[in-house]
């Protein structure tokens, strides 16, 4: 450890060397918990077919589609802890509703320190789409944005036709930033950015019934 940093914990730790394992979120209805690989493979099980994978992700040559989507989920998950640093990081918590796994919520931030700005994407299980679960998934990482993480903004972006996407972030007060022509399978198309700022998220109290546990000891992670 660095002379001069110091990193106390107040609970019982999982994993002293990677804090973020003792982070949790919880809202009304759904546990936030960073993703751990003991989950990678029932996440990939349960990826939507509606989800789009980041079209830079490695492919192979696999017949299965599925199968090459679960490598992706795979591949992401370890580069996003291998290459975390304060100023570049994406933090994917797995989603659970009564104890059952049912999606995914990923924050992300880049130049953190300097731009004070998150993005988010997620995912939920088709079963349990529409009870307002997106929006509380969304809530929690913004309460821990907007919150211990003091972020200034957070943006989004989604195709013109992603409506329940776009519905999460207008329900929660993000304003529309613009939009930009992106190639979209064989053609271009329409994506849609929205951002929200910290003062109308601290009014709208959409943060008031989050909990948010464990974060004092993963400051140091987030330049903090
Ligand atoms: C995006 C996603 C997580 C949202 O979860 P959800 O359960 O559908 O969302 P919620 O029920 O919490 O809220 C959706 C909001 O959008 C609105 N909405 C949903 N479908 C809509 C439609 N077709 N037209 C207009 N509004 C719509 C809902 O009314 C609600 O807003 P409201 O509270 O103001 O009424 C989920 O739909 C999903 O997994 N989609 C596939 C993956 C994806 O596209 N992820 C986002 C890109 S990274």
């Amino acid at each position: 450890m660095r002379p001069g940093v110091s990193i106390s914990y107040r609970h019982p730790v999982t994993n002293g060397y990677w804090p973020l394992f003792d982070l949790h979120l919880t809202t009304p209805d759904l546990t936030l918990r960073p993703m751990r690989e003991a989950d990678l493979a029932s996440l990939s099980d349960l990826l939507p077919d509606d989800l789009e994978h980041d079209p830079d992700a490695t492919r192979y040559h696999v017949s299965d589609e599925r199968l090459s989507r679960g490598i992706i989920t795979h591949q992401g998950y370890w580069k996003a802890y291998g290459t975390w640093h304060p100023s570049a990081w994406r933090l994917g918590f797995a989603v659970s509703a009564a104890g059952d796994m049912v999606g995914f919520q990923e924050l992300e931030g880049n130049d953190f320190p300097l731009l004070r700005t998150v993005d988010t994407s997620s995912f939920l299980v088709q079963a349990v789409r529409g009870r307002g679960y997106g929006k509380q998934m969304r809530r929690a990482v913004l309460a821990l944005a907007f919150g211990p993480l003091r972020a200034q903004a957070a943006i989004t972006s989604a195709w013109h036709d992603n409506q329940a996407s776009l519905g999460v972030s207008r329900a929660l007060g993000y304003q529309p930033n613009g939009e930009s022509l992106h190639t979209r399978e064989e053609g271009a198309d329409v994506m849609v950015h929205m951002r929200l700022r910290r003062q109308d998220w601290l009014a709208s109290g959409f943060g008031n019934d989050v909990v948010i546990s464990g974060f004092d000891a993963c400051r140091f992670l987030f330049g903090l």
